[in-house]
């Protein structure tokens, strides 16, 4: 089987190195792709966001199966492009993928269908906003309402600081039309988590397990949000029991609202929760896997991806059985370009990386690229360094172990991922 990975992150690297493992898929290409994927797939040189030109790519090479790693070529509807020429694709489509691209459709349709949520107020006059905001209790959350690459959620901390931001966000549109419209919504407090699940669009999902991500830049959660600068899997703050009740509380009644809805919404779905004293509660969904996320849960993953999403596109999940999981701990530390998520250089040299030959490290590149046959830095977030072990402490010093190792001029990264679960804390099961 051909398989097509549109992205060039280190989501898609580990979709690429996941996908080769499948005896059935023979080869693999990746559009655009980037430094570290030469050796396992065929870097395509077509843009993720070029909807045309990749079913056209996929149409005359007869792939099997594409999957989108990125959330704009499914906002801007690539699966439907892909469905109208009898393509398969794994991802959903157009409308179904408004549940990120959409942050006003996403809560309220978690209103409409009774999924916990911060409680929260739409606006689309800058005035009303801001005179909102006199009645409110701060710290509050704004948020635009379209794409604003990660960077449309801002917690103010007193009227003064929501004031310029309603106005910078509606008036000045710092995020462009992503502001026409925006939430208020209170803010929560608790451990936050990322729960993915597998979606065949008739109900029948099957999640996978639960990771925790470290968005802000700098340790100890300070600094601007980001991306994601490191990540593991499995959170000990989501037990057995928590995780059944987010199926049935979270995601059961998302997938069921979603055929109400009229909405056929296949592939992966990710819903970042905030386990609060009152229970788990969706802060976002987004419509794609999480990037450093899939870092740490696809390596612990033994059954077969190529099946798995063969199965949620040829809507067969409920026949498909259960997930197989390595039972190990893995941890993912993002070295990032210093700047980073706001102006940063490339072009430097990222040395260290052949001499690292462990099978309990998996390096998988995001901003990288050859050039003149060196590799360099090409992007802010440029190589994560996941490390598997039987437990989290462990599966830290292997990922740290060979950071240390890696060497580009200007590298940052977190030295404090997996912070919250090391501190003696009891497992939150309500
Ligand atoms: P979002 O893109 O909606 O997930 O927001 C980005 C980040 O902002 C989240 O990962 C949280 O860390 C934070 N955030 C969003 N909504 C809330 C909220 N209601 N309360 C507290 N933090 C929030
Ligand atoms: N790591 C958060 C995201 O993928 O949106």
């Amino acid at each position: 089987m051909k398989v097509l990975i549109i992205g060039s992150g280190g989501r898609e690297h580990t979709l690429v190195w996941k996908l080769k493992k499948s005896r059935k898929v023979k080869k693999i290409f990746c559009a655009p792709g980037n430094g570290g994927m030469l050796l396992d797939a065929k870097i395509i040189d077509i843009k993720a966001d070029d909807v045309k030109g990749l079913s056209d790519f996929a149409f005359r090479n007869k792939i099997n199966l594409t999957v989108v790693g990125p959330e704009k070529p499914l906002a801007d509807g690539i699966v439907d492009e892909f469905n109208k020429r009898k393509l398969k694709i794994f991802g959903p489509d157009k409308k179904a993928a408004q549940i990120e691209s959409s942050k006003v459709f996403a809560k309220e349709f978690m209103r409409k269908y009774h999924i916990p949520t911060a409680p929260f107020k739409v606006f689309s006059n800058a005035a009303e906003a801001i005179g909102f905001c006199k009645s409110v209790q701060y710290p509050v959350v704004i948020k635009a309402d379209g794409l604003a690459a990660g960077k449309g959620v801002v917690i103010a901390k007193d009227y003064e600081r929501a004031q310029m931001v309603i106005e910078d966000i509606m008036l000045n549109k710092i995020f462009g039309d992503a502001g026409e419209r925006i939430l208020i919504e209170s803010f929560l407090t608790g451990q936050e988590v990322s729960i993915m699940a597998i979606v065949d669009g008739n109900k029948n999902f099957i999640p996978l397990l639960p990771s925790q991500d470290h968005k802000q830049a700098y340790d100890g959660d300070r600094g601007p949000n980001t991306g994601g600068m490191g990540a593991y899997c499995p959170t000990q703050f989501v037990s057995k029991e928590l995780m059944e009740k987010i199926n049935e509380n979270i995601l059961f009644p998302t997938m069921n609202g979603m055929i109400k809805e009229g909405i056929t919404y296949k592939g992966v779905i990710y819903a970042g929760l905030m386990l609060t004293e009152s229970g788990p509660k969706v802060l976002e969904y987004n419509c794609r896997f999480g990037d450093p996320e899939t870092q740490v849960v696809l390596p612990l993953l033994n059954t077969d991806l190529y099946d798995l999403m063969m199965a949620a596109v040829n809507q067969k999940l409920s026949s498909f059985g259960s997930l197989s999981w390595r039972n190990a701990t893995a941890a993912c530390v993002i070295m990032a370009s210093k700047g980073y998520p706001g102006k940063y250089s490339t072009g430097f040299n990222i040395t260290g990386l052949r001499d690292i030959r462990d099978n309990n490290c998996l390096i998988f590149h995001a901003g990288t690229q050859f050039r003149d046959k060196r590799l360099v830095t090409a992007g802010g977030r440029v190589l994560g360094v996941t490390g598997i072990d039987k437990n989290l402490k462990l599966a830290l010093n292997t990922a740290y172990r060979y950071v240390g190792k890696i060497k580009f001029k200007g590298a940052m990264y977190r030295r404090d991922i997996g912070f919250r679960a090391l501190r003696p804390m009891k497992p939150i099961n309500r």
